[in-house]
């Protein structure tokens, strides 16, 4: 019933009474108060004044299933990662495509064992179970997409000049705004489901020393705050679009969608991993691997192995 009161206050865009939100829903005056009281108690601001009613000052950032567009999601305060909340479902058996998004993560995790910083209130942080029909090995692709989407969502929601450095780095002004984070499970030739997390650098308004010269974001890039919602709507919406078509047609189809953003390309990178591959990287294969021209060849290089440094550490 609070919602709809939300949706009624959002829509009328000014005051409402306490009478005609009442009328609108078949409920008492009494309890129209007790809801914007719950809704109060969940961070809305609403101003009440007295013979006009009730107004909406829609300003909050306020994570919750109400404000976004998809229905198969669950939202959290509090959790150690929404990766892990994610694998946790999966083993429990919930469908294809289950979000998870929290205010605060006490273990956020990154790649290669990282840990990602994950402060209340800030940052994004989202999960999603997928279930692709595909093998383990093409599992890193689904990184890829995830990097397409968010890089294409905040370009559109901020106009930030948002790429990707291979493989699923987010820069913008050759600083990381995004990481990406896949975990699957796997038998030997299915995956039973994969895990992509996203967290994105959205309010931070700095970093601590080892992370402020390598780390930015959208509040530090643009001076303005954004709602969290907005990243999680655009970034679902790209995403399931490019999912779907990836389940259709392989990822042969967003190969020349990836390359767009890709900014390694041209670039002198050299991979990280027990066997070192330095060259000019000329984009992404058919299979998501980064080819990289050597002194003598063209090398592809799987995304699940490696990452790279471009020359002298830095991204552009
Ligand atoms: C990286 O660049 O190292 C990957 C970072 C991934 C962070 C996100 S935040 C949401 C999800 N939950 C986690 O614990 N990690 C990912």
């Amino acid at each position: 019933m609070r919602y709809k009161i939300l949706s009624i206050l959002r829509e009328k865009n000014g005051f409402v009474s306490g009478e005609e939100l009442g009328s609108l829903l078949g409920i008492s005056r009494a309890a129209v108060w007790k809801n914007i009281m719950r809704l109060r108690e969940e961070g809305y601001d609403i101003a009440s004044v007295s013979k006009k009613g009730y107004k909406l000052n829609d300003s909050a950032d306020i994570l919750n299933k109400n404000e976004i567009n998809y229905e198969n999601a669950m939202f959290l305060r509090e959790v150690d990662s929404t990766n892990n909340e994610c694998k946790r479902q999966a083993e429990k058996g919930c469908a294809d495509g289950l979000l998870i998004v929290s205010d605060y993560q006490t273990k956020g995790k990154g790649r290669l064992g990282r840990d990602w910083s994950s402060a209340p209130s800030q940052g994004l942080y989202m999960s999603i179970v997928l279930k692709p029909p595909i093998s383990p090995m093409e599992a890193p692709q689904l990184t890829l997409i995830a990097g397409i989407a968010t890089a294409k969502a905040i370009k559109k929601i901020t106009g930030l000049d948002a790429n990707i450095k291979w493989p699923n780095d987010i820069i913008v002004n050759g600083k990381k705004i995004c990481g990406i984070l896949t975990e699957m499970s796997a038998e030997i030739e299915r995956v039973k489901y994969v895990v992509t997390g996203i967290g994105v650098n959205v309010n931070d308004e700095a970093f601590e020393n080892g992370l402020k010269d390598k780390a930015t974001s959208v509040y530090i890039e643009t001076g303005r705050k954004y709602k969290r919602n907005i990243f999680i709507d655009e970034i679902l919406g790209e995403l399931m679009k490019y999912y779907k078509l990836y389940c259709e047609k392989g990822f042969s189809a967003l190969k020349d969608e990836y390359n767009k953003y890709c900014l390694n390309i041209g670039k002198i990178v050299r991979t990280t991993g027990s066997v070192p591959v330095k060259g000019k990287a000329l984009g992404v294969n058919d299979k998501g691997e980064l080819l990289i021209e050597t002194d003598t060849n063209i090398v592809p290089v799987l995304s699940g192995e490696v990452s790279v440094r471009l020359k002298n550490n830095r991204y552009i």
